[in-house]
């Protein structure tokens, strides 16, 4: 008997099976060998959320949940925020190697070059009434470049896929500030070739009159670390729905925009937002007792920026962009919310409801103050995740399509429905 095997006795038939165990896991379809008569379909298993359950193998990006360990393609997230760029993390998670010099400045010139978007997209963003929320018009733009580019349908094209890519990363930045600036009704800012990435989006986002904006390079590498962090994180929901919808093989503009709608959820990239709502919704630090009382009650729902699915410790994210809080508060002043969230994280990390479920602060919890001293309104965050997540998400597709073993994701369900009758006519129901 092979030692990686699981033997199951199957108790209803006394028969036993073995199955095989590679990676730490067993094949879901070699459970369908298991079945009590010729006629039964076979077991399956039952994993609501997917919590238990590996879609694909990856070579992206590594998270031990245990531990607090996030790495991409193998370098630790805090070597890479400390000493790459935004653009040279989007290469190596993209590629799967850090690049050369030469690599990296092709790199930059490919995506600075892809920043524009045809005239008509601002047209059609112009559309949109004038308090649309910046989420909701990130979604449809992105859906709609598909229009824009008919070529991209050819995914089994890879030098295509390459392409699209650039481009995605190139104009997610334009379109989410068009988006911004559309809230405002101010005129939209077309991308500069001289700046960084994270420069020309801050160029994009808030020029006015003068005629040349001035960036501070605190903020510039603030961003550009907010952006390391937020590039990718595995299998997480709206990964999941990048390869769910991609399996079908649409175009990936398509696949992408149903990645932005699973994002804005406030379970997950929306809980950037819902943190600070929540926190102004507390007000002061003398409340705070009180507020988590209530969450522990079930009066006041969840506490936001705390929890994952994954860590079961302090999310490695939230520690670096807590440590770099500080940096950003020297130049733009502290964030009046600052003092509540800290109480709150002190208060909930010497609360059993909170130790016994392993809830810590995640991503998000920190996060939301950054951006909010930076002058960005709350309905701005989720797009501030979408933006650098459109690197992991490419990543993630390129993957999918590269993956022999990948098919169209069609899961089972466990059908608890009426059995079949008979059609009843109208005037005999009810
Ligand atoms: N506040 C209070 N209780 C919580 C929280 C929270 N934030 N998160 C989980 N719990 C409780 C939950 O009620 C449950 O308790 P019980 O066992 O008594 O029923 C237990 O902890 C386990 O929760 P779960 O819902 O089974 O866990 P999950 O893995 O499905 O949830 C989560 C993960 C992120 C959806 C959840 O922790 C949550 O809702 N957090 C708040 C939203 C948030 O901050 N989301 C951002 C996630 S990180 C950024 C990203 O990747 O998008």
């Amino acid at each position: 008997m092979a030692s990686s095997s699981l033997t199951v006795t199957d108790n209803r038939t006394g028969k036993q099976y073995e199955i095989a165990i590679k990676d730490g896991a067993i094949r879901a379809l070699d459970l369908r060998q298991v079945r009590v008569s010729e006629n039964d379909f076979g077991l399956l298993s039952y994993d609501p959320g997917f919590t238990n359950t590996a879609s694909c193998r990856s070579a992206i990006t590594f998270i031990d949940g245990e531990k607090g360990v996030l790495q991409y393609r193998g370098y630790p997230v805090e070597q890479l925020a400390e000493k790459t760029g935004f653009l040279e993390t989007a290469y190596l998670i993209v590629h799967g190697e850090l690049p050369t010099r030469a690599q990296l400045d092709h790199w930059a010139d490919e995506i600075t070059r892809h920043t524009m978007v045809h005239e008509n997209v601002k047209k059609f963003m112009e559309g949109f009434r004038h308090d649309a929320n910046p989420m909701g018009m990130l979604v449809s733009t992105v859906a709609a470049l598909s229009t824009f580019y008919p070529d991209a349908k050819n995914v089994q094209d890879q030098a295509l896929r390459q392409l699209h890519t650039v481009r995605a990363i190139g104009k997610v930045a334009t379109l989410a500030s068009f988006a911004y600036r559309h809230t405002l009704g101010y005129p939209y800012v077309y991308p500069d070739n001289d700046l960084s990435y994270t420069g020309n989006l801050l160029n994009m986002l808030f020029k006015m009159a003068e005629p040349r904006y001035k960036i501070s390079p605190v903020i510039e590498r603030a961003l550009d670390v907010l952006f390391i962090l937020h590039a990718d994180h595995e299998q997480n929901a709206s990964a999941n729905t990048m390869r769910s919808v991609g399996s079908s093989l649409p175009d990936p503009y398509s696949a992408l925009a149903g990645a932005i709608a699973s994002l804005s959820g406030p379970l997950h990239g929306g809980a950037n937002e819902a943190v600070i709502r929540m926190l102004q919704q507390i007000g002061s630090v003398d409340k705070v007792p009180d507020f988590i009382r209530r969450v522990k009650g079930g009066e006041a729902g969840r506490l936001m920026g705390f929890g994952h699915r994954v860590y079961r410790s302090y999310d490695p994210r939230a520690r670096i962009i807590k440590q770099m809080a500080d940096q950003v508060f020297a130049v733009t002043g502290t964030n009046p919310l600052l003092d509540v969230a800290l109480e709150l994280e002190r208060i909930a990390l010497q609360d059993d409801y909170f130790l016994s479920r392993r809830l810590y602060p995640n991503v998000d919890f920190y996060s939301g103050l950054i951006y909010q001293a930076m002058g960005f309104p709350v309905d701005m965050f989720p797009v501030l995740f979408a933006i650098p997540r459109t690197v992991g998400w490419m990543a993630q597709w390129i993957e999918m399509m590269q993956d022999s073993e990948q098919k169209l994701m069609r899961p089972r369900q466990i059908y608890i429905g009426p059995p079949r009758r008979d059609f009843v006519p109208m005037e005999k129901r009810g």
